[in-house]
């Protein structure tokens, strides 16, 4: 499918993973690595446990750091009586940019269905903020043969109730479950194949505008030696990163290796 530019975009999900304290240390470290040629053309998110947002934010706003600040989940309504949930509006008053809607983890221990995730979606777009949707087929289901069946199943559930521009404006993560946190990555082909499939099914539910701009990544044990194979393919526009994300020296590396046209 012939590609608009889009703008990569490097997403770090912390899972987990850091307190507040480690996290002002990292970003303080991504901060200093970080050059500005690194992000002229690439974006760049984090996406921290919720007890460190407010203090990553206070970091990245002082000093002006080229970082999108980002939250791993939320809830879909506003405010109410949801023990233990972080309502869209919280996110966004703490000036949250994007967020993961869906993740495999949610939705494979946390039992989050594809209609939560769209709510989910729906809410994060509602406060202007950027939802990250993530996708991805189990390893059974891929051998199954049923790969497509189901990145079909999540993005029908997802997207249909959207207007095509807020579509455009989405990040979509591709993130094979039986990759994420295994040191099995998908191969750069296969990867290619399933973030086309997912931008061709978004051209079908949504139209070719919509699948022309939405940026979709690619996410699964990326790390800084794998990270320039996946970005070298035409329809993976960013890659979202878990583990290899927690050291802000490889985080940076996987940005260098994902500069458009390297
Ligand atoms: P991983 O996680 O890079 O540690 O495999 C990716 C993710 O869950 O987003």
């Amino acid at each position: 499918m012939a590609t608009a530019p889009r703008r990569p975009l490097v997403s770090g999900n912390w899972k987990m993973h850091h307190d507040h304290i480690e996290a002002l240390h990292t970003v303080r470290d991504l901060g200093l690595r970080l050059k500005p040629e690194d992000v002229a053309r690439v974006d760049v998110s984090v996406h921290p446990p919720f007890t460190d947002l407010r203090t990553v934010q206070t970091l990245v706003e002082a000093d002006n750091l080229p970082i999108g600040l980002g939250a791993q989940h939320c809830n879909d309504h506003d405010r109410g009586a949801y023990t233990g949930e972080v309502s869209p509006q919280m996110l966004a008053r703490l000036g949250t940019r994007y967020v993961i809607a869906g993740h495999s983890e949610r939705r494979h221990v946390f039992g989050m269905s594809d209609e939560a995730v769209a709510a989910t979606v729906q809410a994060v777009l509602r406060h202007e903020m950027t939802p990250i949707l993530c996708v991805g087929e189990t390893g059974e289901e891929r051998a199954a043969g049923q790969t497509e069946e189901r990145l079909t199943l999540q993005l029908t559930a997802a997207l249909t109730a959207l207007d095509p521009g807020a579509v455009a404006s989405l990040v979509i993560a591709y993130e094979p479950v039986w990759a994420i946190g295994t040191g099995t990555p998908a191969t750069a082909v296969d990867a290619e194949d399933a973030c086309l499939f997912v931008r061709q099914t978004v051209e079908r539910l949504c139209g070719a505008e919509a699948a022309e701009r939405v940026r979709v990544q690619y996410g699964g044990s990326v790390n800084a030696e794998n990270a320039a194979d996946f970005m070298a393919e035409p329809d993976v526009d960013g890659l979202l990163v878990g583990g290899a994300s927690l050291d802000a020296a490889t985080f940076v590396e996987i940005v260098r290796a994902s500069q458009p046209g390297r």
